[in-house]
């Protein structure tokens, strides 16, 4: 009886009024406010200031460049820019210098129906307060769709990022990317808050910027007859018309054909200036000793024994044991210095074949004169004294984690890098050093993308566990990188990248994990606005789909859009879907065995990911007699390197072992190996079963005497997915696993007749 008091009532009324208040909140998180980073303090207000080009913005001297961008920007929603004034009269938006806001990258914004007023203490801050106004603008703005007034809502902000490195790579080598690409991908960049541009200038595939004293690398070294990356993408540009390499950056030489470019000094200083007016840091990476191929084709006293090719697994490197190769890098990185006004200069030191060094008598003599104990140690040698070059004009120096395997000084900043290699960050930050974390899962952006990609970037922990609170302010921040083998156009690297950037950026500003459903409806309107700026991004997976389907009578396909506005469109011909083809009915009724394929469309026709469904009629699988099952699956471990499961058959086995689960046991620490389990799944009912394995590298699942899910090959994580219709009881069940290098994954859930996926439990595995 107590219950319904009165005093109860009004408190359940209470709970019931916050509990209205939060949700409103939350709606207009994602509705009035879909900022991408969130702030870190947002407070909703009511009603909205109207900007019309009568308007006036007040700036403080101290910044006067975040208020013309101010202005320019919504000049593109007005039709004409705003004036900006020094003095107070009739001037509604301010830009005020605020010392009280700490953080450089900080600001204050507070907007009511009456005023906007932007406070910083340094522009950084001022300019990211302007991006923040650019998000809660409508998206046409970006077309440059005249209004005759903008509205801006009601709100109180207070900003600051939680990292100081919000980092994003490009590659630019092993394809090519013009000016206007990278200026489009540091507007990009600012839209977003990331504040740091890694520029990988040099590798093997081709040298991209202009050095006045050794011309040959680019005159020769910045072209290249077409490739096996190129090959491969051309191959791929059959069903992807983003694999097409960018013509613009294919010419005609000497009766050749050849792929390349670069940036002279004068283009790249106007990059360099383009992005800081964005207070983005361009970072340059010449990457040595290793990944200098293209150097050595012109210039080959770079290397030890005049050999330019590749080794076992890398190419030959320069050679740390003649004075002229230091002499050679000294003058390249000052040029460098000159364009790059960067405190941070990357130097790479990433996958060195060492092996020729070690043949060198120039090395051996001077290893003994220097006491230099190993060819790592040589590295270093090398790594340290380029350091010591870059500290007396200024400069750090960043490495790619490498660098710490021969020792490394405690100044240098370290970019980790090697997920297999777990202690690496960790063992950096023991050593006193600060470090980036850039691993390439998940942040090598030029890994395929899939259902999982976003978010597992937005949880990304940038610390990793080992490190206590002290010892994680070693961390400065993380970054992606796009390497670009495969990515020859500036659609594919628009696709490569767009969504999951917005992802990390807000992972490395708000860093507030909980929020990541608020996000994900965030990211819909943040979509809009990449559709204005033309960015060819990744459209939404459609969900719960399987490569392999199986049915007794027929099958019924239907696909929940994952936005209102896609359209579904399939084919049963094999060919690519495109806006011609039939739209999806809901549901599709398949009556024989076939393959459809299907992809969503945006209503400007831009296609997202290609589905292929095969679709199999399967009379229900009886079980087999085993008698009595054992728990637990045979394994066999195979310690050896595999290109395919199948090579397994043939090799000796190393050891075997029994396991309740599909896991590879702790024990194992070689780079490459396979692991076959063997036995029985025991089902408990008779169903339409789905498995979906999710490995690095390959993986075959095998039901009964067929393959349930094929995911061979050396490949990054990736999930595939497949059907067997079994009756209760039990059936042959085998799964081959194989790992190349470089980190695993294995994973294999299960669900029955539509059910949530979840792992197979162990009392169902038997031998
Ligand atoms: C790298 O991926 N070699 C840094």
């Amino acid at each position: 009886m107590e219950l319904f008091t009165s005093k109860h009532l009004s408190f359940k009324l209470i709970v019931l009024l916050i509990l209205v208040g939060a949700i409103k909140a939350a709606a207009q998180e994602t509705s009035r406010y879909p900022l991408i980073p969130y702030p870190s303090k947002l407070i909703t207000g009511t009603g909205s200031f109207i900007i019309s080009t009568k308007t006036n913005i007040k700036t403080d001297s101290r910044f006067e460049s975040e208020a013309e961008q101010l202005s320019e920007l919504l000049g593109n929603g007005l039709g004409k820019k705003l004036s900006i004034n020094k003095s107070e009269k009739n001037s509604r938006i301010k830009l005020v210098y605020d010392a009280s806001i700490t953080a450089a990258e900080g600001y204050k914004l507070s907007v009511t129906p009456q005023q906007v007023t932007i406070s910083a203490k340094y522009p950084a801050g001022m300019f990211h307060a302007v991006e923040t106004i650019r998000q809660l603008l409508p998206v046409s703005i970006e077309e440059g769709i005249a209004h005759k007034q903008l509205s801006l809502p009601a709100v109180t902000i207070a900003d600051e990022p939680a990292y100081d490195w919000r980092g994003m790579h490009l590659d630019v080598s092993r394809h090519f990317f013009s000016v206007s690409y990278l200026k489009k991908f540091i507007d990009r960049l600012a839209l977003y808050k990331m504040n740091k541009l890694h520029l990988h200038l040099t590798d093997d595939q081709g040298w991209r910027i202009e050095i006045k004293k050794y011309p040959l690398l680019t005159e020769q070294g910045a072209w290249r007859t077409f490739n096996n990356q190129d090959s491969a993408c051309m191959k791929r540009a059959a069903d992807n018309p983003d694999f097409t390499i960018d013509k613009e950056h294919i010419i005609q030489r000497d009766g050749k054909t050849l792929y390349g470019g670069f940036y002279t000094q004068e283009e790249m200083k106007g990059v360099v200036a383009y992005a800081a007016a964005r207070h983005i840091d361009i970072i340059p990476e010449i990457d040595m000793p290793g990944h200098m191929m293209a150097a050595i084709n012109s210039y080959p006293f770079l290397t030890c024994n005049g050999e330019n090719k590749f080794g076992e697994l890398f190419s030959k490197p320069i050679c740390p044991c003649n004075e002229t190769t230091f002499e050679f890098a000294e003058n390249v990185f000052t040029e460098i210095m000159d364009i790059f006004p960067s405190k941070y200069i990357h130097i790479g030191g990433d996958e060195v074949d060492r092996s020729d060094w070690g043949k060198s008598d120039a090395c051996k003599a001077l290893m003994q004169r220097e006491g230099i104990k190993d060819l790592p140690a040589l590295q270093s040698y090398f790594i340290n004294r380029m350091e010591k070059f870059f500290n007396s004009k200024g400069r750090k120096m960043i490495g790619w984690d490498e660098v710490i395997e021969g020792g490394v000084t405690k100044s240098a900043i370290v970019m980790y890098w090697r997920t297999w290699v777990p202690d690496a960050p960790v063992k950096a930050v023991k050593n006193g050093n600060t470090v980036i974390m850039a691993p390439g899962e998940p942040l090598y952006f030029d890994n395929q993308p899939d259902q999982y990609t976003i978010y597992k970037v937005y949880h990304f922990n940038p610390v990793p566990k080992a490190l206590n609170n002290q010892e994680a302010k070693a961390i400065i921040g993380a970054q992606a990188e796009i390497w670009t083998e495969m990515i020859p156009s500036e659609k594919r690297a628009d696709y490569m990248y767009m969504p999951r950037m917005t992802a990390l950026a807000e992972n490395l500003w708000t860093n507030k994990p909980d929020r990541y459903e608020s996000y994900t409806k965030r990211l819909v309107t943040q979509f809009a606005r990449m559709d204005a700026m033309k960015i060819n991004y990744r459209l939404p997976d459609l969900p719960g789909l399987l490569n392999n389907y199986v049915f007794t009578d027929e099958g019924k396909l239907s696909i929940d859009k994952p936005l209102p506005s896609l359209n579904i469109r399939y084919t049963t011909d094999g060919s690519v879907p495109d806006v011609q083809s039939s739209e999806l009915p809901s549901p599709l009724t398949i009556k024989t065995s076939q393959q459809i394929k299907v992809a969503p469309f945006t209503a400007a026709g831009t296609r997202g990911d290609i589905y292929t469904l095969n679709y199999k009629q399967q009379q229900m699988l009886g079980p087999i007699k085993i008698a009595p099952p054992q728990p637990g699956l045979m394994c066999s471990y195979y310690k050896a390197y595999f290109k395919e499961t199948a090579l397994m058959r043939n090799a000796k086995i190393d050891s075997t072992f029994i396991s309740d689960k599909i896991a590879v046991p702790a024990s194992v620490k070689v780079p490459s190996f396979g692991i076959s389990y063997k036995g029985y799944i025991d089902v408990p009912a008779d169903g339409i079963y789905s498995f979906y394995l999710n490995c690095d590298d390959g993986g075959v699942l095998s039901i009964g005497n067929d393959v349930t899910v094929n995911n061979d090959g050396n490949h990054s994580a990736q999930e595939r997915s497949g059907q067997i219709a079994l009756k209760m009881g039990a059936h042959p069940f085998m799964l081959d696993f194989i790992e190349g290098g470089g980190g695993f994954t294995l994973k294999l859930r299960y669900s029955v007749n539509g059910s949530e996926p979840k792992e197979v439990p162990a009392g169902w595995l038997k031998h």
